[in-house]
């Protein structure tokens, strides 16, 4: 029940929840070819953003995610597969895809090596890893107060985690980072501290 309320709150305010970062979306997607794995996809917030020349399998573990990423897909202009996968266990062969996207995941996955180690597993050698995540901030005072949110943030949204420092996550899976560059992630009216990752397997 709360996955569906969640799931129907993404749909009807995607839009609006990703406006601030749709510039942000267009630099990090809009050159990718070839066989491309997005994780996560929420309700497609991504798939605009995708050029004709991806082929893109777009994935989500919650159920009531999916008629609204299979909506979203039908007005992309790359073609666009929606299916049913947990990141932490993918049904892909390995080395299958020439690249692999996560938006605003990896705070909401259990097991973040485990999602890591995946999306290592079906990219080609040289593939390409492009993140946007929210992570716990540098300043002190600040990763503190998302440490105290952490439990009631978890339980409104979806498992999400304020405090992640997915940047050495992504180190330690064995990418090679290309660029890892600050952002913040705007959701509707307030921001959390975010990075920007180009990685290659
Ligand atoms: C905050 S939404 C982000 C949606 C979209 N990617 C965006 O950029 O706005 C997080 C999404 O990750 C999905 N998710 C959470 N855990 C997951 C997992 N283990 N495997 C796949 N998707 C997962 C959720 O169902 C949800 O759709």
């Amino acid at each position: 029940m709360k996955r569906r309320l969640f799931a129907s709150f993404y749909g009807r305010f995607d839009r609006r929840l990703r406006a601030g970062t749709n510039r942000l979306r267009a630099d990090l997607l809009g050159d990718l070819t070839g066989e491309v794995l997005e994780i996560g996809c929420g309700p497609g917030s991504n798939f605009g953003f995708y050029p004709p020349a991806a082929r893109v399998t777009a994935t989500d573990e919650n159920a009531h995610m999916l008629p609204h990423a299979r909506r979203a897909a039908t007005a992309a202009a790359a073609p666009i597969t929606v299916a049913y996968a947990d990141a932490t266990d993918l049904p892909f062969a390995n080395a299958s895809f020439d690249a692999a996207v996560a938006t605003l995941v990896l705070c909401s996955v259990p097991d973040l090596a485990a999602a890591l180690g995946q999306l290592r597993r079906v990219l080609k050698p040289g593939g390409s890893l492009r993140l946007f995540e929210h992570v716990r901030s540098e300043r002190r005072g600040i990763a503190r107060l998302q440490a105290l949110a952490n439990p009631a943030w978890g339980v409104v949204a979806d498992g999400c985690r304020l405090d992640r420092d997915t940047g050495a996550a992504v180190r330690a899976a064995g990418f090679r980072i290309e660029s890892e560059t600050p952002a913040r992630a705007w959701a509707s009216t307030f921001a959390l501290p975010a990075i920007v990752v180009r990685a290659r397997r």
